[in-house]
C-alpha cells in the first residue's frame, strides 16, 4: 500500500457502475494521497437533507435512480473544485456522469485549473471498476453507512463489529434510500444507458484504464494505487504536462 504523502496527483476520475466501489476505493485514496473525495452523491444527498433548492429539486430524481439533469450538477461541481483543498488534486467519484458532463469537466479544468497552475497541465487520471453484474445487487442491498463519518460497510463482506454500529463512533449505520431493489435496477439502467459512453469518451482520448473490482477491498485498492503511482511517475510535473 502506497504510505501517506503530500505529493500533489492532480485529479483522480473513479469510474464504475453503482455499486462498484467507487466511494469505497476513494476513501483509501484521501487516506493515502491527502486529496479530497467529491462524490456528487454525497453532496447531492447533503443538499435534500438540507432542504436547498437543489435538493428539493434532486430529491424525487435520485429517489427514481435516474440522473440529476446536468445544469444543476455543474454549479455545485463547480463550486467546491474551486475550494482551496482541489488545488494539489482530488478524487471525483460519481462525476462525469455521461458525455456532456465529460466534456464540460474538460473545458473547466482547461480554463480554470491548468491556466492558473503551477503544475503545468496535470490531466485527470481515470479509472473504471470493473464489477461482475451479479455481484452488485449483492454489493447495494447489503451496504450500510455511518450518517456521521460516512464509513461504509456491507452486511455481506464488511460487517461492523457490531451489528448496524459504526465501528469508529457508535452511530447507528443507515440504508440509502436508493439501494431499495426496484431503484437499484433502474439505477443499474441509467449507468448501462448514459455513464458506460464516460468511459468510451476517455478510452477515446488515451486515458482510460480499467481494474479487477470483483477482488477484496485491499486488492483493488493496490491496483489503483498502481497506477496512480505509475501515471504520476517522477517528480510532481514530469507526467503532468502531457497532452
Ligand atoms: P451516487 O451516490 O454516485 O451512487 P452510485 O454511482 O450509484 O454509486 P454508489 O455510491 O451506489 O456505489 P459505489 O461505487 O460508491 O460503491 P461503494 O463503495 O459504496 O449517486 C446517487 C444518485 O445521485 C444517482 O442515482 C443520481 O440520481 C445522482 N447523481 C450523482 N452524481 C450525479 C451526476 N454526476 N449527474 C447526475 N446525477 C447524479 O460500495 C458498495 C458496497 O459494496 C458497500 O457496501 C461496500 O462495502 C461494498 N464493497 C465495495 N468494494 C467491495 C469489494 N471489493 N468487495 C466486496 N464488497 C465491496
Amino acid at each position: 500500500m502506497a504510505e501517506a504523502t503530500s505529493r500533489g496527483i492532480g485529479p483522480v476520475i473513479l469510474l464504475g457502475s453503482p455499486g462498484a466501489g467507487k466511494g469505497t476505493q476513494a476513501k483509501k485514496i484521501v487516506e493515502s494521497y491527502r486529496i479530497p473525495q467529491i462524490s456528487t452523491g454525497d453532496l447531492l444527498r447533503e443538499h435534500v437533507q438540507r432542504g436547498t433548492p437543489l435538493g428539493v429539486a434532486a430529491q424525487d430524481v435520485m429517489a427514481r435512480g435516474e440522473l440529476v439533469p446536468d445544469d444543476l450538477m455543474y454549479d455545485m461541481v463547480a463550486q467546491r473544485l474551486r475550494q482551496a483543498d482541489c488545488e494539489r488534486g482530488f478524487i471525483l467519484d460519481g462525476f462525469p456522469r455521461n458525455p456532456a458532463q465529460a466534456g464540460w469537466l474538460d473545458a473547466l479544468l482547461e480554463h480554470e485549473f491548468f491556466q492558473n497552475s503551477q503544475r503545468g497541465k496535470c490531466l485527470p487520471i481515470v479509472i473504471r471498476i470493473d464489477v461482475d453484474y451479479n455481484l452488485l445487487l449483492r454489493r447495494l442491498t447489503g451496504r450500510r453507512s455511518c450518517p456521521v463519518c460516512g464509513r461504509i460497510y456491507n452486511v455481506y463482506s464488511q460487517p461492523p463489529r457490531v451489528a448496524d454500529k459504526c465501528d469508529v463512533d457508535g452511530s447507528t449505520l443507515v440504508t440509502r434510500n436508493d439501494d431499495r431493489e426496484e431503484v437499484i435496477r433502474d439505477r443499474l439502467t441509467a449507468y448501462e444507458q448514459k455513464t458506460k459512453p464516460v468511459a468510451e469518451y476517455y478510452a477515446r482520448k488515451g486515458r482510460l484504464v480499467s481494474v479487477n473490482g470483483d477482488l477484496p477491498v485491499n486488492q483493488v485498492t493496490e491496483q489503483i494505487f498502481k497506477v496512480i503511482e505509475s501515471q504520476r511517475a517522477g517528480a510532481p510535473g514530469d507526467k503532468m504536462n502531457q497532452g
